[in-house]
């Protein structure tokens, strides 16, 4: 039998020692974040995961990964849910309820650092927010999802200062529920410190 999601086997368990601020995402095999406006897979597992590392922090996003949250499962709860998008008067529009909106990323990070828990800031992306925030970050946390289902959002690249630092399982995959393998990575930039996962 498969365990529950977030039984103690299927923990990645990540302790941080410095301020952290870290991106966290799920892909397939080639990379795949999303498609169409959501994400092309069910992981409920992962989902528990997210919740476990982010809960408690600040949240970064861009508006269309708020779009994409069922408008019953935003704000995340527990978490100061900040928005960023470009369109003025977004942020009074029934659509932002419950979020703080910005125009700027570099302002964003700022303010999720002096929000409570913002020790820990966590970059929720999608492709474009990743891509402009990572050299302001020191951590991913990655879940690589065993598939090769397209889509049209991508991962982004990390170049040869992110260094590979841990993975549960460390060798293989867990099996979901539903018999979606996937693994929980860690990557950091440079000489960040941390506990590895156990
Ligand atoms: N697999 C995962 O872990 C994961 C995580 C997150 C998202 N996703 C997926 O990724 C997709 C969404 O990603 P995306 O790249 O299309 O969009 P995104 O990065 O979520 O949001 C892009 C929007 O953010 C705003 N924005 C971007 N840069 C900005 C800046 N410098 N300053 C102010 N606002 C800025 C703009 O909003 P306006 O257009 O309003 O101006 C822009 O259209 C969805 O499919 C989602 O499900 C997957």
């Amino acid at each position: 039998m498969s365990p529950q999601p977030g039984s103690p086997r299927q923990r990645a368990v990540f302790r941080f020692t410095q301020p952290i601020v870290g991106m966290i995402w799920a892909q397939t095999n080639q990379g795949v974040i999303g498609a169409d406006g959501g994400m092309p897979w069910h992981l409920p597992e992962d989902l528990a995961h997210f919740k476990r590392i982010t809960g408690g922090h600040p949240v970064v996003m861009g508006r269309k990964t708020w779009d994409s949250f069922p408008a019953k499962y935003r704000p995340l709860p527990g978490r100061t849910n900040i928005v960023v998008t470009r369109q003025p008067g977004w942020g009074s529009t029934p659509e932002a309820g419950g979020a703080v909106v910005l125009d700027s990323l570099d302002q964003a990070l700022v303010e999720a650092q002096l929000s409570p828990g913002g020790d820990e800031v966590w970059v929720l992306g999608g492709g474009q927010i990743f891509a402009q925030a990572m050299d302001d970050c020191n951590v991913a946390v990655v879940t690589v999802i065993n598939t090769d289902v397209p889509g049209d959002t991508q991962a982004p690249v990390m170049g040869p200062e992110w260094m590979f630092r841990g993975a549960t399982p460390k060798e293989g995959w867990h099996t979901s529920a539903n018999g979606t393998e996937y693994r929980f990575t860690l990557w950091a930039r440079g000489e960040t410190e941390f506990e590895a996962p156990e």
